[in-house]
């Protein structure tokens, strides 16, 4: 682990080569102390915070958040995960028997059964366009992924950073194409948020879900949905509550809608614009650029060391901070490796499943340094000795 002061902020045990924050990010300190300081001021007052000064906090978490993804702060919720954004999405998604929303087959599992189940119900299409990897070139993923535009297409839905795989797909490109062919298109940008600069006013996607609590490094429990204002009556609220025919409504039906959802601990919500002021203080795009250039700097002789290859050329294009190497496996299960990573090497990194592949994913943070990767080389060196893994190519 880096000893530089930046690392030192983070909580994580120190016994531990921490090598996935993809997953559920990790919170700096002074993200956590302000955390913790919205619990007490909650504690101290319930009702004054819960209808007074937490909807004022959340309000400024929206703005704050709103002028870093350049969005209005209206057409912004904040909702528990992306997840959660997705069933919003899913559920009130006008979808007729023979429609098509068509996806990749690199999604995330958790989207993928959320849209599968809600096809289902209506007798649509959830089509799933095969990738061919390892990508070759943008061109190349647009034309895959293209060819599964029929005239049912009512929606895409793509990552923006694909989670089993680690890669940056040309989202940018894909909304222009869409928008040309007058298909809306959903981005699921969970990993992209601190990671990637958005533009999501120049983006062109008419919804963007994004988790904070990943690379934004705020508490869980804290991401957002945006939605472009001339659809967002489309979908109702997926809890409904007072901000259903709302006593008092605010000027925006969306926000009453999905930003009132019962009693709950709102404070990760309102650390966002703290969480902002960190990454600021810190220049996290450099941070961010240095970490880029750690993760796709050991990415081959790791690759070459698994017997794999990269799922695409090295470049910015197609790599953030995670890459992720497919590995074949020899009478263990993805998980039972990963918890032999976490208890005799001493790493937490994911193994995981993408249909019938398994992959090994590294995340880079401002704390990983070259021994994190070396000792991760070591840990496969053994493992690869032991036959456990078995060279893939
Ligand atoms: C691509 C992608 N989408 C969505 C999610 C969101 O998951 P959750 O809703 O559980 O936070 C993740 C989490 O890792 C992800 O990688």
């Amino acid at each position: 682990m880096n000893t530089s002061s930046l690392a030192h902020q983070f909580l994580l045990r120190k016994d531990i080569c921490f090598l996935n924050f993809g997953s559920f990010g990790a919170c700096p300190q002074p993200i956590f102390d302000a955390y913790q300081a919205y619990q007490r001021e909650l504690e101290a007052d319930p009702v004054y915070f819960i209808t007074q000064s937490g909807p004022a906090y959340i309000k400024a978490a929206r703005e704050a958040l709103g002028q870093y993804l350049n969005a209005a702060a209206d057409d912004l919720v904040l909702v528990t995960n992306p997840s959660y954004a997705v069933n919003i999405v899913a559920k009130s998604f006008a979808l007729s028997p023979g429609d098509e929303i068509l996806t990749t087959n690199l999604e995330y599992g958790a989207c993928d059964r959320t849209w599968q189940y809600y096809c289902q119900k209506a007798g649509a299409v959830y089509k799933r366009q095969a990738i061919r990897l390892p990508l070759e070139s943008e061109q190349g993923f647009l034309s895959d992924f293209f060819a599964g535009v029929s005239s049912r297409t009512k929606l895409i839905f793509v990552s923006h950073l694909t989670s089993a795989t680690g890669l940056r797909l040309p989202v940018e490109a894909i909304c222009q194409k869409a928008n040309a062919l007058g298909i809306p298109c959903f981005v699921d940008g969970a990993h992209a948020p601190g990671q990637l600069p958005l533009d999501l006013s120049g983006l062109g996607a008419v919804i963007y879900t994004g988790a904070c609590h990943k690379w934004m490094m705020t508490p869980k429990g804290s991401s957002f949905l945006f939605v472009d204002k001339k659809i967002q009556d489309q979908f109702d609220p997926l809890v409904v509550s007072w901000g259903y025919q709302a006593l008092f409504p605010s000027a925006s039906r969306f926000q009453d809608y999905h930003q009132m959802q019962g009693t709950r601990d709102f404070s990760a919500f309102c650390t966002l614009p703290k969480a902002l002021q960190f990454m600021q203080e810190n220049n996290w795009p450099a941070v961010a650029k240095a970490c880029r250039q750690l993760a796709h700097a050991h990415a081959p002789a790791l690759a070459h060391q698994l017997g794999s290859h990269l799922l695409a050329p090295l470049t910015d294009e197609f790599f953030g901070q995670l890459v992720s190497i497919p590995i074949r496996l020899n009478k263990i299960s993805p998980e039972a490796l990963h918890d032999d990573f976490y208890h005799r090497f001493r790493i937490q990194i994911p193994v995981m499943r993408q249909g019938n592949d398994v992959y090994l994913r590294y995340s880079i943070q401002v704390f990983n340094t070259a021994a994190d990767l070396a000792q991760l080389a070591a840990a496969i060196d053994t493992l690869m000795k032991e036959n456990t893994i078995l060279p893939l190519d």
